[in-house]
């Protein structure tokens, strides 16, 4: 299916339905009402749509399969030599973790991603949304207080709301003025947290995956300990998007700033950065006794089984022997030069200040340890969409993000730059980018803009009226 033939199927598919289905059952048309939501904003997505890199007709700048482990076939055969070498495995793992369903190699494999990062123990489950249930309905107890960004994870959102915790506070996303504000009011509220019988536990993710900002951890962590000088606050991170991206041999955010010991618990999912599956929960002997017996998503399910465990051991297999090193800092140097190439551009800058797109983060680059892969493109709600189809035609695989996954007025276009992209691919969606700023700059400023669109938004939608004639 050509790219053309893809966008235009994907516009077709937000043509509101309900009102076409008085006859239907009353189920599923308020089913179709629910998606009509999605469709009113151009927001339903069906599985596989315009992944155009998949075919072989565009670049990879949206996968998660950050480091390209998948897409070079590096972890396929690491998988399979690891295979290999347990001939005779278990597809089953046969039960609940606490029943039937431990065993050695898991054990093993438990130890060995502690060991990588630095940690006392760790557990392994089936994926990073259950390890956020798994952390946030277990290690609350009754009176501690969670006090978390405002831009984390749904899975985080979800586990929270399984916790006990009776104090549950947001505060600004990654701003500290705003962190010590609201833990000073949690602590001045919570006797428990006061007298240092409770807790303060604090959750955040090391890289935002859809602003492409850090956590400051370092900071954060200074002022917990400032405002809680019994020691009774504690931070639990959610590494998804820096693992293998960010620190040595892509160990995470923690390692990188050598904050191993000042960490509670840590979050490493493997579906990202290793192109791979599961997700592993990293903490004192403490904390994983009590995952193991009080996390209901632990409790209550088969536990993870041998072709998972050694799908993310050759993920860590990967890491450890230093494999991925290279398309680490290949990342880094490619986000440099496409930020350059950006602030360069003259048309762009102009665009930037009409506030048709602009990129946060450009213009302190230098000030920053490391940079990553993901590049936020903002731009007002409905040119992210004409944005994505100047790009998907120009041959580059990429995607607007709206509400819900971003709040309401921040939409964009997310840019990951992968471990084998390359600098003629950077250079071209660059390019592509200031092209479709200069044609947006043309048509914002003629007399008529109100009725104008560019190229490719016109192409895309006459395709779609000859496709429904
Ligand atoms: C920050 C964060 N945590 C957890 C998850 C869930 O991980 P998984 O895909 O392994 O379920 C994601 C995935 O999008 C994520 O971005």
């Amino acid at each position: 299916m050509s790219v053309q033939a893809l966008l235009t199927s994907w516009i077709q598919a937000q043509k509101l339905r309900a009102p076409q289905m008085k006859n239907a059952s009353i189920f599923e048309r308020n089913l179709e009402e629910a998606l009509d939501l999605r469709r009113a904003n151009h927001g339903l997505f069906a599985p596989n749509v315009i992944n155009s890199w998949k075919t072989g007709q565009g670049v990879d700048f949206c996968s998660n399969d950050i480091l390209h482990l998948g897409v070079t076939g590096q972890i396929r055969e690491e998988f399979e030599a690891e295979l290999a070498r347990h001939p005779g495995y278990n597809v089953h793992s046969g039960g609940a973790r606490l029943l039937d369903g431990n065993y050695e190699y898991i054990q093993q494999i438990e130890q060995e991603i502690a060991d990588f990062h630095g940690a006392e123990s760790a557990l392994i489950v089936s994926t990073g949304y259950d390890a956020n249930g798994t952390i946030f309905g277990a290690l609350p107890r009754p009176g501690d207080a969670i006090v978390y960004d405002e831009l984390i994870h749904a899975s985080i959102f979800d586990g929270m709301v399984h916790s006990v915790a009776p104090c549950k506070q947001s505060f600004r996303h990654n701003d500290c003025d705003s962190f010590r504000e609201v833990l000073t009011s949690v602590i001045d509220s919570q006797k428990m947290i006061r007298d240092g019988s409770r807790c303060v536990l604090v959750a955040v993710e090391s890289v935002y995956s859809m602003d492409g900002d850090v956590c400051p951890l370092r900071e954060l962590v200074d002022i917990g300990k400032e405002l809680c000088p019994k020691g009774n606050i504690e931070f639990i991170i959610d590494e998804a998007h820096g693992t293998g991206v960010i620190g040595p041999k892509g160990a995470g955010l923690v390692n990188a700033l050598g904050m191993e010991k000042e960490i509670a618990v840590r979050l490493h999912t493997c579906g990202k950065g290793l192109a791979s599956i599961g997700a592993a929960i990293l903490g004192s002997a403490t904390v994983r006794s009590v995952l193991l017996n009080y996390a209901r998503p632990v409790v209550f399910t088969t536990a993870p089984s041998f072709p998972l465990v050694a799908a993310m051991r050759a993920g860590y297999n990967l890491l450890r022997s230093g494999a991925t090193e290279k398309a680490q800092a290949n990342i880094q140097h490619l986000v440099k030069r496409f930020i350059g190439r950006m602030r360069a551009d003259e048309t762009f800058q102009k665009a930037s200040e009409m506030g048709i797109v602009w990129i946060p983060l450009s213009e302190d680059m230098e000030e920053r340890d490391f940079l990553v892969h993901v590049i936020p493109i903002r731009t007002r709600q409905r040119y992210s969409y004409w944005l994505t189809f100047h790009l998907q035609l120009a041959g580059y695989c990429i995607f607007p993000i709206d509400y819900p996954v971003v709040p309401k007025g921040k939409s964009r276009v997310r840019l990951i730059v992968h471990g084998s992209n390359t600098e003629a691919q950077i250079d071209g969606i660059a390019k592509a980018i200031c092209d479709w700023s200069r044609e947006m700059i043309e048509i914002e400023t003629s007399v008529d803009s109100g009725s104008k669109m560019p190229k490719s938004a016109q192409q895309v939608y006459a395709l779609m009226a000859e496709a429904s004639t």
